[in-house]
Order: C-alpha cells, then structure tokens, then sequence
C-alpha cells in the first residue's frame, strides 16, 4: 500500500506524540544476509503492558483498528508480506524501539521511497528533537546525528535556511553515496 519512508513517517509520529527528546533511526540493507532492517528508538514516554498487548496482538487491532489506530499494525502486515516481521520493546518511563525487517528482494517487499526528503522533513519540521540517522548498505556507511549539528552551531537554531540546506544536500549526497 505505500513506500517504507511513509510508514517510518508513521512510527516517528508516534515516538514525536509520546513526546520523545531524541529519535534514532538505524536501516541496514544487507544482500548478501538478504534483509532490509528498519530500528526506530526513542526516548519518549514508552507504552504500557496493556497497549503493547494490544498493537501486538493482530486481531485485536483489526477488530478495534478505529479507535486504536494503524500505523504498528500495517506496518507489521508490510514486513510479514515480504516475510518479515516487526519486534516492539518499550518500557514505560524510558522509551521504545520498533524494529521492523523485510527480506530485500521479496517481489512483495515495498520499496524505501525517498527516504531522504522524509529524514530531511522529519528534522527541519522537528527542531527541538535530535534525530540520529544511520543507513548501512552492504559494506557502506552513511550517518547524520542533529546533536552534533546543533552543538556546533551555538545559537544558530537548527532549522535556519542556511543550516537546513546544508543539512539536506548531506543527506543527499550521503545516500546517493552509499546507496549508488
Ligand atoms: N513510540 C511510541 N511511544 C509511546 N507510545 C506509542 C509509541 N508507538 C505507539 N504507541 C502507542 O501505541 C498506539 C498505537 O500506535 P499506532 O499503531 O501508530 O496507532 P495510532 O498512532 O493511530 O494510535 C498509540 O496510540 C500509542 O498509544
Ligand atoms: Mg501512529
């Protein structure tokens, strides 16, 4: 139904509702191992037994997806497709993790979509939130942490013309680069 960027759009919303400090984001594609893995952790308010019961439990988001919403559910009907699955840990008080994973070249498997504009949306549109981002493709690198950005640039706020187009063109120029 949509890209993997629009569904991290998704779980980082949550992460941003449950008023998180700092969000990381971790892809690793790996072809050789043939896995594409998606982390999201932060360190907002975490989930309580109850609703981690609930988002995990597939019939009973189905029968209640109104009131309790979609985003973990399709994203974990997203990776079994492509016969993967999605782990949640959160702990109240300290944060939560998603992680989900896809087998890469599962016919079924969605593909990333453009997932620079969706970190570049995430941290211009977020400015008091750090956002760390690492994607690993087979033996390459590319990562981009807003805290250092920020302590470097003393009063320059984060989201300042000058300082977000430098931070976009990184990304750009980082993905293509490891990415091709
Ligand atoms: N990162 C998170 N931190 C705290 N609570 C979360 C987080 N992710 C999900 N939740 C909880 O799980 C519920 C289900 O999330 P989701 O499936 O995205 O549906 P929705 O956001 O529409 O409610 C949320 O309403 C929230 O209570
Ligand atoms: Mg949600």
């Amino acid at each position: 139904m949509q890209d993997l960027s629009l569904h991290m759009l998704d779980i980082i919303e949550n992460s941003i509702k449950a008023g998180a400090r700092r969000v990381e984001i971790m892809i690793n594609e790996d072809l050789e191992k043939d896995i594409l893995s998606i982390e999201i952790k932060d360190n907002g308010e975490g989930i309580d037994r109850e609703t981690l019961e609930k988002v995990l439990d597939p019939f009973y988001t189905t029968r209640t997806t109104r009131r309790v919403g979609l985003g973990l559910s399709l994203l974990s009907q997203s990776a079994k497709e492509a016969e993967g699955d999605i782990l949640i840990k959160s702990e109240k008080g300290i944060g939560t993790a998603v992680h989900a994973y896809f087998k890469h070249s599962h016919i079924d498997r969605r593909p990333l979509g453009n997932i620079a504009d969706t970190i570049f949306v995430l941290i211009a549109g977020n400015p008091d939130i750090d956002f760390y981002y690492k994607h690993k493709k087979n033996d390459k690198e590319y990562s981009i942490d807003t805290k250092e950005i920020r302590a470097e640039l003393g009063d320059v706020p984060l989201n300042s013309a000058e300082v977000i187009k430098i931070i976009r063109k990184d990304i750009e120029e980082g993905l293509r680069e490891i990415r091709g």
